[in-house]
């Protein structure tokens, strides 16, 4: 993206607020994977979304007075550092390739700050990690003690810039949809890799490095969260991150995994049986949760409102796990008591875009349910899962999680599905399964 962007975000942005305002943007810091070795540094969303700047410990203070003003403060020049740990923009660069009006070594931010801070009346805090809840307070304090002599002492106003900030980023633009677009594309030429790779005796960690190694392949050098390849009863923890055992013959593998581009998610997630060929039972679940995913994507257009397409998929499960004799009773009994849910766990999506689960809420201002709108990406994905220690269900439906998951795209009158590419059907899946076995 160009500079222009985070300019141009910026601006938008402090329109929204009113005059006096001071809007402060803590930059995520470095963390410590063991003793002097850090993890790889990943800046924070809203800090990256309105700065484009990613280098650890930095702070950005934006203002809107009689004039705007974007301040960025961060770790100046330092050649050993450098040699050791990569290149810092420094100061100048700060003002000269990130746009900054003015910049400073992030030591004088207190200083400038409360500067800053001398006639505002509305302070914006984004502060994702807590890095200055303990100050906050006394700086407040400090700007109320520092009025002119006639004026009554009064506290600045603190507000959470994520409830403007959000709703800017549910709504993405096309510099952002071609990210993710760019994200899904080398997720698909993942997903197909490991669906050809998958067979009995191999490893999930395995697959999981087969993954990564084909996004990289696209160009994506990280993947949005962490992949969970789950064969079998593993698919049973939803966040399954262990990815060490070995595949076997006659499991169902779920795969659910997705590269990030230029701080953008995808989110995917296929099952399939681990030896390319559904058993009966398999082929049953499985065909629910299509059914269901596919009835939600079809209603798909603008001004859907949010909850019908966790309640479509329910439905849908519902009624496909009654006729299989695994939920009894009438369905408007299953419905009512939700007893479905015991095989269903979780809601079938989220919001998608530089957070996996990304920002934005989910109900208006009025408290209704948010209404679809073009330029939202968001996540469907229903699924089934029976442990093994569910006893009472039939043997062959036992020690599986299937789930799938797409990528969905609002556009200005209907929908795109971004990651429909992969295999999702029974007979895709088992052809292309066969087809890598041939
Ligand atoms: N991969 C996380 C999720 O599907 O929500
Ligand atoms: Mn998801
Ligand atoms: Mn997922």
């Amino acid at each position: 993206m160009t500079l222009d962007i985070y300019q141009q975000r910026r601006v938008a942005l402090l329109n929204q607020l009113p005059e006096n305002s001071l809007v402060l943007l803590a930059g995520y810091q470095q963390k410590v994977r063991s003793k002097n070795i850090k993890y790889h540094f990943r800046q924070d969303n809203n800090f990256f979304y309105l700065t484009g700047f990613d280098e650890p410990d930095a702070i950005a203070l934006l203002i809107k007075s009689e004039t705007t003003s974007f301040q960025l403060f961060l770790r100046p020049k330092d050649k050993d550092q450098e040699v050791n740990f990569g290149t810092r923009a420094g100061v100048s660069g700060a003002v000269e390739h990130y746009n900054a009006d003015h910049a400073y070594p992030v030591s004088e931010f207190t200083t400038q700050l409360l500067c800053q801070m001398k006639g505002i009346t509305s302070f914006y805090v984004c502060d994702e990690t807590d890095r200055f809840s303990s100050e906050i307070v006394s700086w407040t304090n400090h700007h109320r003690h520092n009025g002119s002599f006639d004026t009554p002492k009064q506290f600045v106003a603190i507000k959470q810039l994520a409830e403007v900030l959000h709703q800017h980023r549910l709504i993405k633009t096309e510099d952002e949809i071609q990210n993710i677009r760019l994200a899904v594309k080398a997720s698909i030429f993942a997903h197909k890799k490991v669906m050809q790779a998958c067979s009995p005796g191999i490893n999930e960690r395995e697959l999981s490095a087969l993954f990564n190694f084909s996004i990289a392949n696209k160009g994506c050098s990280d993947v949005a969260y962490p992949n969970i390849v789950a064969s079998g009863n593993n698919a049973c923890c939803l966040h399954y991150e262990e990815n060490c055992c070995e595949l076997e013959d006659g499991q169902m593998l779920l795969i659910d995994a997705g590269a990030e581009c230029q701080y953008y998610a995808s989110d995917i997630t296929r099952s399939y049986p681990v030896n390319g060929k559904f058993s009966n039972e398999q082929r049953a679940i499985y065909q629910i949760v299509l059914n269901a995913l596919d009835r939600a994507i079809e209603m798909i257009k603008p001004g859907l409102a949010w909850n019908l397409i966790n309640e479509t998929c329910m439905k849908v499960m519902a009624c496909g796990l009654k006729e299989l004799g695994l939920l009894t009773g009438s369905i408007e009994h299953i419905m009512a008591t939700e007893s479905y849910k015991r095989f269903t766990v979780h809601k079938t999506g989220h919001w998608l875009g530089m957070d996996v689960h990304d920002v934005g809420s989910y109900h208006d201002t009025a408290g209704n349910w948010r209404r679809l709108e073009n330029g939202m990406v968001f996540t469907i994905e229903p699924g089934i899962y029976i442990p093994l220690d569910a006893t009472d269900v039939p043997e062959g439906y036992r020690g599986m999680g299937i789930r799938i998951e797409d990528d969905i795209l609002v556009t200005d009158c209907s929908f795109e599905n971004l990651s429909k590419d992969i295999p999702r059907t029974v007979d895709e899946i088992e052809n292309f399964m066969a087809e890598a076995d041939g």
